[in-house]
């Protein structure tokens, strides 16, 4: 159903698409959903007190914040973004929660410099699917990490949408998203691909948790309609992947199949990835062994 991106793609930031308001309320949506699922993660993970923590592609800072409440007074979180308005939010919200070892800076984690081995943990959700090339960007991520610091990670795959009974509307929703996904230069299917993209960056003692929400009723059952705000419906027909009727009518299609008691819809599947960068020795050791079996 869908290619591998291709080189020729313009890389296009979604996120200048309107004025960001909505993207915004999505954004707040997300966090608020997920984030029994991200505490889960932490604590799996274990972010201990006194430690140095970033939050890659922050935005407005749900997770930056609680990072920031598990280090302690001790510790430090730096939440990185590109864009400047989510940065301000986040500044003014930190300030608000009377949160003092937390900072915002702005960048650009494809031209990330000068934050080589600054954490012990790094952090990012949402953010890796928009990459064309999403190996860099685990590697920029690996170089802000002290030896021995962890790399975690959660993102989408949109290969895991599913739907019962099937509907072929349904279907043609999850083709699109995932279309327009490719076209502007990312990866729909990125949750799958993260242990590999962190084992070909060196990290080590890999492990990954993959959840999804289905329902009969409830704020997860709609969750393919939510992924279609006005400007995405623009933006497919921009891309001339569909026109605007034809996204009309297939959300119309999912949206009977929503009020349907008898069906069961939900999320993509979200897959978590997280390891350890290996400290010096051990990377020696890695390295040896790799050059003595090149099959490694
Ligand atoms: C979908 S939002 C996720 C926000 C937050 N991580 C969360 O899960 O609530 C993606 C964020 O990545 C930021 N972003 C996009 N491209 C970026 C880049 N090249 N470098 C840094 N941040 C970027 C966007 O501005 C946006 O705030």
């Amino acid at each position: 159903m869908v290619d591998t991106p291709g080189e020729t793609v313009p890389q296009l930031d979604l996120y200048t698409i309107g004025d960001g308001a909505l993207d915004r309320s999505r954004i707040d949506h997300v966090d608020a959903v997920l984030r029994p699922a991200t505490m889960a993660l932490l604590d799996r993970v274990g972010v201990g007190s006194a430690i140095s923590c970033a939050d890659v592609g922050c935005g407005p800072g749900g997770v930056t914040f609680e990072l920031a409440r598990r280090v302690g007074p001790g510790g430090r979180v730096v939440g990185l973004d590109i864009d400047d308005r989510r940065l301000d939010e986040a500044r003014r919200e930190a300030s608000a929660l009377r949160l003092h070892n937390v900072e915002f800076r702005l960048a650009d984690v494809r031209t990330l410099a000068g934050s080589d081995e600054e954490f012990d943990l790094v952090y990012s959700r949402f953010l890796i699917d928009h990459f064309a090339h999403p190996g860099e960007v685990v590697n920029s991520m690996c170089r802000m990490l002290k030896p021995g610091g962890a790399l975690v990670m959660e993102c989408t795959d949109y290969t895991g949408w599913y739907c019962y009974p099937r509907l072929a509307a349904f279907d043609r929703a999850v083709e699109l998203v995932s279309l327009e996904r490719q076209r502007t230069g990312g990866y729909p299917d990125i949750g799958v691909r993260l242990p590999v993209l962190f084992v070909e960056a060196g990290i080590v003692e890999v492990s990954q948790h993959i959840f999804q929400y289905m329902e009969f009723a409830g704020a997860f059952k709609p969750w393919i309609i939510s992924v279609f705000p006005r400007e995405r419906v623009e933006w497919i027909a921009a891309l001339g992947i569909a026109d605007e009727a034809e996204v009309e009518s297939v959300l119309v299609e999912v949206a009977k199949h929503v009020e349907n008691p008898r069906t069961s819809m939900g999320t993509p599947r979200f897959v978590q990835c997280w390891g350890t960068k290996p400290d010096l020795p051990d990377r020696i050791a890695h390295n040896l062994g790799a050059l003595l079996d090149p099959a490694d």
